[in-house]
């Protein structure tokens, strides 16, 4: 937890964005993997962490902005509770912890909740997750479960969102922390690849890495020879002489503040040359993007700026041909990089996706564009100073994108599909690192792992 004071400003803070009303902040509630009692790994709702700091279930929070009171709702544990799970601090102490003075039952929130909407009073919540919440929001405010999301209150998602977006000090720490984390969990899987080696056995290092470091996992792991499939979870693959290894995966530090990081390296000492062509191609869109951000640069304009470098290299490699920027205009680098240049990373992997993407990566002047490809761009607006966000470029042959373009003659002046056919068996390489917006600039995050080529294919051969 941070100090008491940073959940008390940032309340405060909340207190004077949003009008009036009241704004509900749902804790989450343990969930049963395959019965209730054998739940899933705990994780809080990031809103109520940020604001509200307690790392437990069965807790909510509101804010009466009329009255200017803060309360926590939850119950104390019981002395069952306490045979099994050890002795806990109560609602008070937790509350005190992050500077919440009045407390109340958690059966006392529907009491409140519905005295508020007969007194014809606003309540403002965020849109709604997990069916468990659902279920309970939806009986409290009498929504049907299926207009949750829509009517979640867009005042207080846009209120969120200017305090969470801008990092503080203490929160670059803690991406910091979470950032060098997952560097040593990247560094050790580069390090143990081998032929004969499966996929899991690399994501066993990277989870005890995490764990040993009393650390989680930001998401699941992604850690595969088919690196042409963006989020692959399979791990049942036996590492071959001649693969590459995409890995794409960060730590969660203590605080719950995420790292992203991906490298793409030879399952042998050496990349092929058809490999080390893509390679170095992907690290300069990463490196062109990189040296283009600042505050007031729209991130659209640097994913742009990143599918134009590799429509140039790809035009050298023979896979493309005609006018970059008339190619990227058109859509057609998307056969290759299907997916957006990065978000915005702090509590979440993809931060605040929860509240809605377009309200966290698209402002009033740049919206989403809805060209296959760039319309996954997940962060469009113009950067500021204090913004957390990731830089990942990739380059992808899919094969059965490349079949469907082909038949469908699609982009056939910008793509030479006789010789996208030849890479078919690529597969894909992505390269992922964390930064964060400063005033003139931009700094990574996070202790360095190996990109240069040269340098991976050192840190392969044991040198
Ligand atoms: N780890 C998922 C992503 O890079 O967005
Ligand atoms: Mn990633
Ligand atoms: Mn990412």
């Amino acid at each position: 937890m941070f100090p008491t004071k940073t959940y008390q400003q940032r309340r405060k803070k909340l207190q004077s964005q949003v009008k009036s009303g009241l704004l509900l902040i749902m804790g989450n509630e343990d969930v049963g993997m395959n019965y209730a009692a054998n739940t899933y790994h705990f994780r809080q709702d990031s809103n109520f962490l940020y604001f509200f700091g307690i790392d437990k279930q069965g807790f909510a929070g509101v804010i009466d902005l009329e009255e200017g009171t803060e309360t926590l709702f939850g119950n104390d544990f019981t002395i069952d509770d306490v045979v099994w799970m050890g002795a806990q601090p109560s609602v008070k102490e937790l509350a005190a912890q992050v500077g919440v003075e009045k407390t109340a039952p958690y059966s006392d929130l529907e009491k409140t909740l519905k005295k508020a909407k007969e007194a014809g009073r606003e309540i403002h919540y965020l849109p709604p997750y997990r069916h468990g919440n659902m279920f309970k929001l939806s009986d409290w405010l009498d929504i049907p479960v299926g207009q949750l999301k829509e009517k979640a209150s867009v005042e207080f998602i846009q209120a969120v969102v200017a305090q969470r977006s801008y990092k503080t000090a203490e929160e670059v720490l803690e991406l910091h922390n979470a950032c060098t984390i997952s560097a040593a969990m990247h560094f050790a899987t580069m390090q143990a690849a081998a032929p004969g080696k499966t996929e899991a056995n690399l994501v066993g290092i990277v989870e005890g890495i995490a764990s040993s470091a009393g650390a989680g996992l930001a998401y699941p792991v992604i850690l595969t020879t088919d690196g042409q499939t963006l989020h692959n979870h399979f791990h049942g693959n036996v590492l071959k002489e001649g693969d590459l290894v995409l890995g794409d995966f960060g730590a969660e530090s203590q605080k719950h503040y995420a790292g992203d990081l991906t490298r793409t390296y030879p399952v042998g000492k050496k990349f092929t040359e058809r490999q080390k062509d893509i390679y170095n191609l992907v690290l300069k869109m990463q490196t062109y993007a990189l040296n283009a951000l600042k505050p007031g640069v729209p991130y659209r304009d640097v994913h742009l700026l990143a599918a134009k470098k590799m429509t140039e290299g790809l035009k050298e490699l023979g896979l493309m041909k005609g006018d970059a920027d008339e190619a990227v205009a058109a859509g057609a680098h998307a056969l290759f990089f299907p997916h957006g240049l990065g978000h915005m990373m702090g509590l979440d992997v993809h931060d605040m996706e929860d509240l809605g993407e377009d309200h966290v990566g698209y402002s009033d002047t740049i919206k989403r564009s809805k060209q296959f490809g760039t319309a996954y761009l997940r962060l469009g607006r113009e950067l500021e100073q204090g913004f957390v966000i990731t830089v990942e470029p990739g380059i992808y042959f899919i094969p059965e994108l490349i079949d469907k373009w082909k038949s469908e003659k699609q982009f056939a002046n910008f793509i030479n599909y006789d010789k996208v056919e030849s890479y078919k068996d690529f597969g894909g390489v992505r390269i992922e690192d964390d930064v964060l917006i400063t005033k003139r600039g931009f700094s990574i995050l996070g202790k360095t792992v190996p990109k240069v080529l040269e340098d991976v294919e050192n840190v392969r051969a044991g040198i």
